[in-house]
């Protein structure tokens, strides 16, 4: 009988698209995961440029050899023996997600998953026939992890572990003593590491910390040019490990999941890596300002505590109203016309905070903050009289 399968049943859609759905036209748009810039211009001149010199093929599933090998450079400071087989070409990092759980994972395994999350990590893992575990990343340790609840949650069933940072929707880092302690515990238990780096290039302050280039090759990178060249409409990532194995199963799944990347744009792509490569550090200087500020006036409002991130471009502040959840928050803040998403959205422990991406000019953010900061009041004021 012609039905749906559980695994889709399974799966819900996510609180982030909810919020989008119930916002209006003119509401101060802290919701989006992607940065308000254009493409490098030589990027979209050269994606024109291919198109006409007839690159509307197929490519092989790796992808563009050149680009793949560029890619692999950029990381030998930390890795030297990349080349362009550690690389298969993706559409999007999502892709990269969706292929390397595929190759991985396999019914009935588990995979340690952080929590607050991208969301789209437990249902991937879910997709792939595995059971999603969640770990935490609490407040108190600015959302980094501990080994000790870690050790907790593993057992025989458990077959790698999802690292994410800098942090969607956190913007926490991990400085390199955390960074070996997390590989040692993945190695103690012969894990692999996926490592979601699609925010490598915006870190502020220190050099960013991958886990890449730290002595285990049982790690598998996804990455993604959609925050690095402000690329999200583009669709265009990739999967990259020292592990040939881990790549020939990843490149398989890839085929088998989009044939391939898109051909002209791997040259645009490969355009804009030979020449506009200052252009993410002009993008994160900017994410910087903003960070400041929205840190500043998120912190120096009652009831509310922020970690100023470290990467990405988010903040997770933590909000003390009594008796609403953070979806019912979120939908006070439409009300007053400020678009954001409810922590509940990131999983179970992200309620009592709201999600904001500062990926609006900084008018644009101190006017929404002016909003935040009369709401808060508006529902603090009415806790302290019930
Ligand atoms: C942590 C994280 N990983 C992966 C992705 C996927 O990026 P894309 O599919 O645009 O490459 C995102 C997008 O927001 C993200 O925040």
């Amino acid at each position: 009988m012609a039905g749906f399968s559980d695994r889709a049943k399974a799966i819900k859609p996510t609180g982030i698209r909810r919020m989008f759905d119930l916002a209006g036209d003119d509401a101060i748009q802290f919701g989006l995961g992607e940065p308000d810039f254009q493409p490098p211009k030589i990027a979209i001149e050269a994606f024109h440029k291919a198109m006409l010199e007839g690159r509307n093929k197929y490519t092989s599933t790796g992808g563009l050899p050149d680009l793949r090998k560029k890619i692999a450079e950029t990381w030998h400071h930390i890795e030297p023996e990349l080349d362009e087989t550690s690389v298969c070409m993706t559409m999007s990092g999502t892709n990269a997600l969706l292929d390397i759980f595929l190759a991985i994972v396999n019914p009935g395994d588990e995979v340690l998953i952080p929590e607050p999350y991208f969301p789209l990590y437990p249902p991937d893992v879910t997709i792939c026939g595995g059971t999603p575990v969640t770990y935490p990343c609490k407040f108190e340790n600015e959302f980094v992890p501990q080994v000790n609840d870690l050790e907790n949650l593993v057992n025989e069933k458990t077959v790698a572990i999802l690292y994410n940072f800098p942090s969607n929707p956190t913007g926490a880092t991990v400085d390199k003593k955390q960074r070996d302690d997390l590989i040692s515990f993945a190695k103690r238990h012969d894990l692999w590491i996926v490592t979601d780096e699609v925010y490598d290039k915006i870190v502020y302050g220190d050099d960013h910390v991958s886990f890449l280039g730290a002595g285990y090759d049982q790690v598998i990178m996804l990455n993604s040019f959609s925050k690095t060249f402000a690329m999200t409409g583009w669709r265009i990532g990739y999967v990259l490990s020292p592990n040939k194995h881990a790549m020939e199963q990843v490149t398989k799944m890839q085929y088998y999941v989009t044939a391939c990347s898109n051909d002209a744009m791997q040259y645009a792509v490969l355009e804009a890596m030979n020449n506009a490569s200052d252009y993410p550090n002009t993008m994160r200087d900017e994410f910087q300002s903003r960070r400041d500020i929205i840190s500043r006036r998120l912190n120096n409002m009652d009831g509310v505590s922020c970690h100023v991130p470290k990467g990405a471009f988010y903040v997770f502040p933590k909000i003390e109203v009594k008796g609403l959840t953070s979806e019912e928050l979120a939908i006070e803040m439409l009300s007053e016309g400020v678009l954001c998403s409810p922590g509940s959205a990131f999983g179970k422990s992200g309620e009592g905070h709201l999600r904001f991406a500062y990926t609006i000019p900084t008018s644009e953010i101190e006017r929404g903050m002016d909003r935040v900061e009369k709401v808060i009041t508006r529902l603090r004021n009415s806790d302290l009289q019930t």
